[in-house]
């Protein structure tokens, strides 16, 4: 088959740093923002690469719909939990992701949201912007240095790594928790690895970089939180399933954790309503990779890998 009458459907968007090359290369079929499953399932038959991300479940299906011809899912994203692996293999069809151009992104973001968080910044903006603030108090909206503080990295892989080396420039001890030991990450940054709950003891901070997979489905529930405690806080901007939103909004609610800084949940876009109200609390929606350079740079990804499969290449980020 030549490359014009190959098929690329994206089942919703990707920005023209892909998307162009794609176009000058195959015929692009794009589902679009506001695109609804059944949209999806439609405009798949007859794919021979599709371009998904984090909100398109990849399951049996969808690579049914798609049909005979597919050759790659490429996820628009590091983290392709949403896509059915097995179902792919089974299919003889290639998954790829986005690695490493959103590391610096993400753990810039996971620092901003510890900053915030330890600063306890969402309540004080939210109070003034409410006219609330009726001047200086030396008791108001004390949070914590990360200066001599000890941040837990759950996830020692390279965005953890990254944020790891960040929080260290600042003047954290860093400890970790990883299915391996990370020997580059304990000689560069002093990283001590603990077992999941003495780090989240130890920690001042608890920062998540790990995968959604079912080990990690609700690995901080309400027992992790009161380890975490009452002056630690608790960063997530790995995925929503690792965490139990409704008791992140109990435990911010009653004390019994100091802050929370979140940019995943459990079911996006919806976010629990508890935790909206909560205190203590910076909520962000999903936006960890969202700077120009590692967006412009995950499209450049997705088309990379589409031209490698379909031209007959290995393409440079395969994950199964
Ligand atoms: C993406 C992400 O922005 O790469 C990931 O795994 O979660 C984010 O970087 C998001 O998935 C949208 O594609």
């Amino acid at each position: 088959m030549n490359a014009q009458s190959q098929l690329v459907v994206i089942a919703r968007v990707l920005l023209p740093a892909g998307l162009d090359r794609l176009r000058e290369r195959f015929e692009v079929k794009v589902g679009g923002l506001e695109a609804t499953w059944d949209d999806v399932l439609a405009n798949a038959p007859g794919a021979s690469a599709f371009v998904a991300d984090p909100s398109i479940p990849v399951n049996a299906e969808l690579l049914d719909a798609c049909g005979g011809l597919l050759q790659v899912v490429a996820n628009f994203a590091v983290g392709y939990d949403n896509v059915d692996v097995e179902a792919c293999r089974e299919r003889g069809v290639i998954v790829t992701n986005t690695p490493d151009v959103l590391t610096e992104a993400t753990a810039e973001l996971a620092l901003a949201l510890t900053l915030a968080a330890a600063r306890r910044m969402s309540d004080a903006e939210r109070d003034l912007r409410a006219g609330r603030w009726s001047g200086w108090d030396p008791a108001a909206y004390r949070g914590i240095e990360i200066w001599g503080a000890t941040v837990g990295v759950v996830g020692m892989g390279r965005i953890g790594r990254r944020y790891g080396r960040l929080a260290h420039g600042l003047g954290a001890r860093i400890v970790y928790a990883s299915q391996s030991a990370k020997p580059e990450a304990e000689s560069e940054l002093g990283a001590e690895r603990l077992e999941l709950p003495e780090l989240l003891e130890a920690a001042d901070v608890v920062s998540l970089h790990a995968p959604a997979k079912p080990e990690t489905h609700g690995l901080i529930g309400p027992k992790e939180l009161e380890l975490i405690g009452p002056d630690g806080v608790l960063v997530n901007t790995s995925r929503g399933p690792l965490v139990d939103s409704e008791a992140v909004a109990a435990a911010l609610e009653s004390g019994s954790l100091g802050a929370a800084g979140l940019d995943v949940y459990e079911n996006e876009p919806e976010v629990s309503p508890r935790l909206l109200e909560a205190p203590r609390c910076v909520l962000l929606p999903h936006i960890g990779s969202a700077t120009v350079q590692a967006r412009d740079g995950m499209a450049s990804a997705v088309a990379d890998n589409v031209i490698a499969v379909l031209e007959g290449r290995d393409p440079p980020s395969r994950v199964a």
